[in-house]
């Protein structure tokens, strides 16, 4: 039998808000050395931009690793405006001034894939695993690119890309035809190995896979779900997203700091 928690929430009015809120906790968590999990997505972007203020004035250059990307898509050239390598090149790395190095990545354009997930893995085991792991999730449930059907003791490896999440990155990419058909993505247990785990919800798009994240059954029709598994897991959301939660012991007050 697996044991079910309830992780903790964290009610914010707005995505702004929210991202602020979450940029607190990672913030304390870089300041305390602690390796971070980056996810990528239009939800992280004022979350990364708030970061950037809260640690203007840390040194994080010469650290060694301080964080490890969940995610790259397959086959993009090098430098690729949408590749996550870039958007955490722009998000992440050059505003907080971190070296090359200080960031690992999915190595999305290896000629050989399993090696590239293994080489992944051998990363996180390298720095001692994962303190603090930064998820969002999809319209579909998804986190990372673990797509509906993925199972909860997967690790990293390369997965195709369900149809509506390729839908979903069209404008990212200019068009559908443009969108990776795969990616290597950090897997279901890969993500659950980490210390603490804390997603970022925005939008009331967001709100039906975040109901069945925290009220549906747990399994990998919903990877999501999977958050339920993890004894330190929080999730911070605005109210949109939280706009279909039944359970209203789940949605105390909108906390005070947001
Ligand atoms: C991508 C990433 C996920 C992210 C999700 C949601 O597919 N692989 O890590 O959580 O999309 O993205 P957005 O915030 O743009 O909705």
């Amino acid at each position: 039998m697996r044991t079910v928690f309830q992780p903790r929430l964290i009610l914010c009015r707005d995505a702004l808000a929210a991202a602020e809120q979450t940029a607190v906790h990672v913030a304390a968590a870089l300041r305390g050395h602690q390796v971070l999990g980056l996810a990528t997505g239009a939800t992280m972007l004022p979350l990364y931009e708030a970061l950037h203020e809260q640690l203007k004035d840390a040194r994080l250059a010469g650290r060694g690793v301080v964080g490890i990307a969940l995610d790259e898509y397959v086959g993009l050239a090098a430098g690729h405006r949408a590749s996550f390598a870039a958007y955490l090149d722009r998000a992440f790395m050059m505003p907080l001034r971190l070296d090359n190095g200080q960031v690992v990545i999915p190595d999305g354009i290896a000629a050989d894939r399993a090696g590239a997930a293994a080489r992944h893995e051998a990363a996180i085991a390298a720095v001692g695993g994962i303190d603090l792991q930064l998820l969002g999730i999809g319209a579909n449930g998804h986190i990372g690119f673990n797509e509906p059907g993925s199972a909860l003791d997967s690790v990293t490896r390369d997965v195709t890309l369900a149809p509506d999440t390729r839908l979903a990155q069209a404008q990212a990419f200019g068009s559908l035809a443009n969108v990776p058909y795969q990616a290597i993505t950090a897997g279901i247990a890969t993500i659950l190995a980490a210390r603490e785990l804390l997603m970022l919800v925005t939008g009331e798009a967001k709100a039906v896979a975040l109901t069945a994240a925290l009220e549906g059954a747990i399994g990998p029709h919903c990877p999501a779900s999977a958050l339920r598994l993890h004894p330190n897991a929080v999730v911070i959301c605005d109210v949109a997203a939280a706009s279909l939660l039944q359970d209203r012991s789940l949605i105390e007050e909108i906390s005070e700091t947001c």
